[in-house]
């Protein structure tokens, strides 16, 4: 069997993944963990730097055990990942200096709230395309040097390196040779101009971060590094794609033209729209980011970031205890005509765009004493449809580009309600590939175009198939409801239906 696969790793919040890709583009193996969340304190949220690299290495190493393949049999490997989470460790030893601070980690409120008084939010967003939240790594990278004993002395001393988990995931799997990044991760820090492509001397005096910190940045699809044999079954392999996980969707979802969109429903939801050559920078509370780097060309895109999206459901399921299992949501939902009048907000962490309130939190109204159980979980969809409606009115505001189709994934678009939802709302098509795994598959891809495995992007576009394509006012279903929901004995609490 030839080198003839990939290996791509999908590092998310709260699961590491490893997937095997055949040269069609199809997984043939995949394997998945989860790790420990750590809540040191309301509204903050760590991880292991130690747990993200032992689930990177048990997942890999169990996906190639359950396929017939071997380590020599990987032509390259794709990594993709959470992106903005923020580590710091020493360049000698590779020891961590904290935590790894997670994207979703509020703590920087105040530091980023001091940057705004002082009117230095505009720089940040010329230069940047970010806004002053958070969400983003620079004031996470600040609150480390200041906060941490030792810490900033030892950077300043050039002892320490700064990196996004594909940095760490590169640095480890490398064995410690290679400090480096991609353009889209880059461009989620707060201290990379993605107009000049380099790290702005400005921002980082603004942040008081040393340049000595930073990885250096290639394209998205290109040789990063090669596995040291230790840490790769014994095999130097080339680390040929990386991207950030919602980049990566984009990528696989072959949004290769400016107006083409994307939205990823997970934990949270993600919204990419591509503006090709254009740098567009919001005036509606959207992001501006770089969606690949490929053969020389920058492509950026903007991008919509709503936190809490499929957590929401989740939510109705684990603390209100309204579901035995979220995906039966859409059950739920069509048993009532509409809401009856009650809205959810679900802002559990504050809201990203286009409002960017860090301080906001959820709310519930108009419950009346007919309220049901069916009522709230309509209404918690509705609310992901309507904070995707919002992205889609912020886009076309600042591009004048009418969405006609919106290109979905991720666990949440299973859910046929909440696409017919879309689609009714937004008016636009909606449609699902056969493959929702587009973050892994997006950095499959940029792995096998830079090991030859595959020529071009066409080439990626013709192993795109559709699932599913919703239209606006679709209905297939006698009663009315929705639409892809095959009748199902359902089984709970009678009490509560
Ligand atoms: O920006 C955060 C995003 O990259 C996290 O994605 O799928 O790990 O929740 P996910």
């Amino acid at each position: 069997m030839s080198a003839s696969y990939i290996l791509a790793i999908d590092q998310g919040t709260t699961s590491t993944r490893a997937m095997i890709f055949d040269q069609k583009g199809k997984i043939v193996e995949k394997s998945q963990q989860e790790f420990q969340q750590i809540y040191p304190k309301s509204g903050w949220v760590e991880h292991d730097p130690a747990d993200i690299w032992e689930s990177t290495k048990s997942v890999m190493s169990a996906a190639l055990q359950q396929s017939s393949l071997k380590a020599e049999n990987i032509a390259g490997i794709g990594i993709t990942n959470q992106r903005e989470t923020t580590m710091i460790w020493d360049r000698e030893t590779g020891e961590p200096v904290y935590n790894a601070i997670v994207w979703q980690c509020r703590r920087t409120t105040d530091i980023c709230a001091e940057l705004k008084d002082r009117g230095l939010e505009d720089i940040f967003q010329q230069k940047t395309g970010l806004l002053l939240d958070p969400y983003f790594s620079g004031t996470k990278v600040k609150w480390i040097l200041d906060n941490i004993e030792g810490v900033r002395e030892r950077a300043e001393n050039g002892e320490l390196v700064f990196g996004t988990v594909d940095s760490w995931l590169i640095w480890r799997l490398s064995g410690g040779k290679e400090h480096v990044t991609d353009y889209t991760n880059a461009s989620r820090t707060l201290m990379y101009n993605i107009h000049e492509l380099e790290w702005d001397e400005d921002l980082l005096e603004i942040l008081d971060i040393p340049a000595s910190l930073l990885p250096e940045v290639q394209e998205s699809s290109s040789i990063f590094a090669r596995t040291s044999p230790q840490n790769f079954f014994g095999y130097e392999k080339p680390i040929a794609g990386i991207a950030g996980d919602q980049h990566s969707a984009t990528f696989a979802q072959a949004c290769y033209k400016k107006g083409m969109i994307k939205s990823t429903y997970g934990t949270g939801a993600f919204m990419l729209m591509n503006t090709g050559a254009d740098s567009y920078i919001s005036e509606n509370g959207l992001l501006t980011t770089i969606g690949w780097g490929l053969e020389g060309e920058i492509n950026y895109c903007l991008e919509g970031s709503i936190f809490n999206a499929g957590s929401a459901v989740q939510w109705l399921s684990d603390e209100l205890e309204l579901l035995s299992d979220p995906a039966d949501s859409e059950y739920f939902a069509q048993k009532v005509d509409d809401t009856d009048g009650v809205y959810i907000v679900p802002a559990f962490t504050g809201l990203g765009a286009p409002q960017w309130e860090p301080r906001a939190r959820g709310t519930v109204v108009g419950v009346s004493r007919g309220t049901t159980r069916n009522h709230l979980i309509r209404a918690t969809l509705e609310a992901v449809g309507y904070q995707s409606q919002d992205l889609l009115e912020a886009m076309y505001d600042d591009t004048g580009i009418e969405c006609r189709e919106i290109r979905v994934d991720g666990g949440a678009a299973s859910n046929g309600f909440l696409l017919q939802f879309l689609a009714d709302i937004a008016d636009t098509t909606v449609q699902r590939p056969v493959n929702t795994e587009t973050t892994a598959a997006g950095a499959a891809y940029l792995a096998g175009l830079a090991v030859n495995l595959w020529s071009d992007k066409e080439e990626i576009r013709g192993m795109r198939r559709v699932d599913k394509e919703v239209h606006t006012g679709d209905r297939s279903s006698p009663q009315g409801g929705a639409y892809f929901w095959l009748e199902k004995s359902y089984e709970i609490d009678p009490g509560l239906g």
